[in-house]
């Protein structure tokens, strides 16, 4: 039997693309190989959000360029976000990719391969107008009790720094019914944990006579979904129909992610994020004032061109404020094509990377306290198996998105009571109390 390995970068999206990509695969009759070195078909399912990725998929190519000359008739397949964008000179750039597809041809992978025994079609490559919904695709699902669900697809923001417009196109919803579908039969299986995606959930189901706020009803009333969580909502479109929905429904977890990017109006107006501080400032008093208990994470840029250190300040003032319970931090890296990579102040790497420590100082800081606030609390866990770093303890997740890891006795995917002992910026730790919660 031929066998794949799929290496994964960037976001949720692309989690939830590499196990559609599996699952085609699988489909097509091969099987997973458990390194890379020792697969048949290499697939490379990339990012290109910063320079960051676009690096490590550079040296990733340069094993698997490696491995192809000591074992010809291996292909290698390259997908995602910086395929597309190179989508004119990626076989140029790198002559030891056979086929490649962006995230919204993944369908076609199978096709590429030679399915129907046709040869692999070296040089192949998706056009972005044969768009489809990876959710249409098998899956082969990391946890058998969580599951990713796509509701849309592209972005129809314009956030002067960013690529993915570009590469995941026009936003596109699922019909509910469809989503609703895809919960129902996921619950039969066993899945007790969804996590809606989007790039803009809040803006979900304007082209399809919905909302975002009826999807979470609809979902919240599928039985065995114990837990939904959802990735990103953008503050500009966060409406009180959501506030309500998330306040209502019991399923939807306890937690938003709700990035900032800038505390500086001045900033966030050159970013086109079309909020100001004060308006990002109010959405949280509403989120806080419906959702008692309610956990914040964000994330923040530093050093976007013409960031002074007074805008830089408000930011930290903000992270202050708001009391974040985690946050993302990134370095702007200019990204070709981007109306911020053509702005002429852009400000000196040296001044990033301060800004970028005095901010992660704040946000671990303000995370630590919020954390050692949760000690002495009993904590809904659900368990993921054990511990990263102590192979003794369980690890699991609280409904707020805290990782705890912890002294018990239960099988991944069962909820339990955690009683918290301890904290750090990052994770609790606790023993599980003798009553199951669940
Ligand atoms: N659609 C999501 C974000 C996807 S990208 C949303 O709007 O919430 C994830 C994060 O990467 C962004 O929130 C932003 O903080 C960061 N990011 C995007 N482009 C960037 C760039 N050019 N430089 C640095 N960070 C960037
Ligand atoms: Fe990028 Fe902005 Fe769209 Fe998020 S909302 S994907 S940051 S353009
Ligand atoms: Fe995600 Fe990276 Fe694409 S962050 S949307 S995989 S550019």
């Amino acid at each position: 039997m031929k066998r794949y390995h799929v290496t994964t970068f960037g976001c949720q999206m692309n989690a939830h693309d590499s196990e559609r990509i599996k699952g085609l695969l699988e489909e097509l009759g091969l099987g997973e190989a458990p390194s890379q070195d020792q697969a048949d078909v290499i697939v490379l399912n990339t990012c290109t959000i910063r320079e960051k990725p676009d690096t490590r998929f550079a040296a990733h190519m340069g094993n698997a360029a490696k491995q192809k000359r000591e074992r010809p008739g291996t292909v290698v397949a390259v997908g995602g976000c910086y395929a597309e964008a190179q989508r004119e000179r990626l076989f140029a750039l790198y002559p030891d990719v056979d086929v490649a597809f962006g995230p919204g041809t993944i369908s076609h992978l199978g096709a590429w391969l030679g399915a129907g025994g046709e040869g692999v079609a070296r040089g192949a490559f998706g056009t972005g107008e044969e768009r489809a919904f990876a959710a249409g695709l098998p899956a082969h699902r990391e946890r058998r009790f969580q599951a990713w669900v796509q509701v849309s697809m592209g972005c129809n923001s314009v956030c002067s720094y960013c690529i993915v417009p570009a590469v995941r196109g026009r936003e596109t919803s699922r019909r509910p019914g469809e989503v609703i579908a895809e919960v129902e039969r996921l619950a039969t299986e066993g899945v007790r944990e969804v996590t809606l995606l989007g790039q803009n959930v809040n803006s979900y189901g304007r082209d399809v006579g919905s909302s975002f706020a009826e999807l979470l009803h609809a979902v919240d009333g599928v039985a065995g979904i114990e837990r939904i969580r959802f990735t990103s909502p953008h503050p500009k479109d966060f409406r009180r129909d959501v506030i309500a929905a998330m306040a209502e429904c019991a399923a939807v977890c306890e937690h938003a992610h709700l990035p900032l990017q800038s505390g500086s109006s001045r900033v966030l107006k050159a970013m086109r994020r079309t909020y100001s501080r004060e308006r990002y400032l109010r959405l949280v008093a509403e989120l806080r004032a419906s959702i008692p208990d309610l956990a914040l994470t964000t994330d923040i840029i530093v050093g976007f061109p013409g960031e002074t250190e007074n805008d830089f300040r408000e930011t930290l003032e903000v992270a202050e404020e708001v009391g974040f319970d985690g946050a993302f931090t990134f370095v702007y890296s200019p990204r070709a094509g981007t109306e911020a990579a053509a702005m002429p102040n852009q400000v000196s790497d040296e001044v990033k990377r301060d800004r970028i420590e005095r901010l992660v100082a704040v946000v671990q800081r303000v995370a630590a306290e919020r954390n050692a606030g949760r000690v002495g609390s009993v904590e809904e866990v659900l368990v993921e198996g054990p511990s990263r770093t102590e192979p003794e303890l369980l690890r699991g997740r609280t409904r707020r998105n805290t990782t705890v890891n912890f002294s018990g006795d239960a099988a991944p995917g069962e909820l339990v009571s955690v009683s918290i002992a301890s904290a750090t910026s990052t994770t609790l730790a606790g023993a599980q109390l003798a009553l199951a919660a669940a």
